[in-house]
C-alpha cells in the first residue's frame, strides 16, 4: 500500500506526497489563477499559514 502524505508547507500550498514523492501541490491562499493548482502566487500577496503535515495512507 502507497504511504500519501498531505503536507501544508509554510506560507504555501498543500503539497500531496506518495511514497515520499510530490504528486503535486494545491492552492490554499485561493489566489491561484490555475485552480486548483499553486501557480506561486501565493508568494506575490504574502500568504501567511502554518506548516503542518497530515498522513492520510501508511
Ligand atoms: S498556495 Fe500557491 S498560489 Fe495559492
Amino acid at each position: 500500500m502507497p504511504s500519501v502524505v498531505i503536507k501544508s508547507t509554510e506560507n504555501g500550498p498543500n503539497v500531496i506526497m506518495v511514497d515520499g514523492k510530490t504528486l503535486t501541490a494545491l492552492c490554499r491562499c485561493g489566489q491561484s489563477s490555475k485552480k486548483p493548482y499553486c501557480d506561486g502566487t501565493h508568494r506575490k500577496v504574502g500568504f501567511q499559514a502554518a506548516a503542518a503535515e497530515v498522513p492520510v495512507l501508511s
